[in-house]
């Protein structure tokens, strides 16, 4: 299948490029996505569906009032100009979107039709555009949580200080479950391929619900790092960091929506270990 990627160098961008050997593949250099006139006049010849991945992603950055305008244009204006593009070609938009729309005051896995109530810029942001997708008939919003792969992520903080240090602090009061970046992209294929239906659809690891700091006790037994996991507040970890954005405490996406279509998400920890053996081969 001959899909546009935007966003294309991010975790998720490079992920999907794996899983569909024909994308047209195109980072910010070659598709900036704030831009309308660019947007509008892309070759669309022989594209099928357009995934868009691209994002003002630096959640704490996004606090900054004078980072306002970039998070917005890149998170929700830009959203419109996929939208429409995809709607004058006739073309399925797959929407990345992130369980931080959640204030994670509920006890329960969140599902597709909880409501959003965004507590960061970052968030507010992601909830504006996941808004602008959904007004669109072809539309698949895909909602990730806590992504893994190719790029600055949690695991390989954690690669790296568990091979320096003997001890570190970690969050232990948000809990959640990670995204393989792979297995996202292998959803997103399922969903496309199998024409499922349009709406929105929580893809995540399936697998127990860990806070960060179990997460991280999980990196190192499966790396084998002899490094300790104290638990910290995320009132402790907020402390001197002036842009610090509210996170939710559950973020714990509910998968049966998306296992109806028979797709089934393999388990963290397998995903992990995977993710491992790539990472230390
Ligand atoms: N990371 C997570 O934990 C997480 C969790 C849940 C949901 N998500 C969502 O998943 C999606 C992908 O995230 P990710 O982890 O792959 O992020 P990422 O690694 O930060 O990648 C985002 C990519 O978007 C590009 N980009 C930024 N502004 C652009 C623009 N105006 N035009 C074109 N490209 C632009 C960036 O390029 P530059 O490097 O040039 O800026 C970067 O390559 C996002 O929608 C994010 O909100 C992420």
């Amino acid at each position: 299948m001959k899909v546009l990627i935007t966003g294309a160098q991010g975790q998720v961008g490079k992920a999907l490029q794996t899983v569909f050997a024909d994308a047209v593949a195109v980072d910010r250099q070659e598709l900036d996505i704030t831009g309308a006139q660019a947007v509008a006049s892309f070759d669309y010849a022989g594209i099928e569906a357009i995934i868009n991945t691209a994002a003002y992603t630096n959640v704490d950055g996004a606090q900054d009032p004078a980072a306002h305008d970039a998070v917005w244009a890149v998170n929700v204006t830009a959203v419109q100009n996929l939208v429409d593009a995809a709607q004058k070609h006739s073309l399925p938009l797959v929407h990345i979107s992130t369980d931080y729309v959640f204030d994670g005051s509920q006890s329960e896995p969140y599902s597709e039709d909880d409501m959003p109530n965004p507590q960061s810029e970052y968030a507010k942001s992601k909830a504006a555009g996941d808004a602008i997708a959904a007004r669109y008939s072809h539309h698949y919003i895909v909602r990730a949580s806590w992504v893994i792969g190719d790029g600055t992520n949690f695991v390989r903080t954690m690669l790296k200080l568990g091979s320096t240090k003997p001890e570190i602090s970690v969050v232990a009061d948000q809990k959640g479950r990670p995204t393989f970046a792979n297995d996202l992209a292998k959803a997103i294929h399922f969903l496309l391929t199998h024409h499922a239906p349009y709406g929105t659809y929580n893809v995540t690891n399936d697998g127990p619900v860990v806070s960060w700091a179990e997460l991280a006790e999980a990196v190192f037994a499966a790396a084998k790092l002899d490094c300790k996991v104290q638990a910290l507040s995320t009132a402790e970890y907020a402390q001197g960091k002036p842009h610090f954005a509210p996170r939710p405490a559950n973020s714990t996406l509910n998968l049966s929506k998306l296992g109806k279509t028979g797709m089934i998400m393999p388990d963290w920890r397998e995903a992990l270990t995977e993710y491992l053996q790539k990472e230390q081969a």
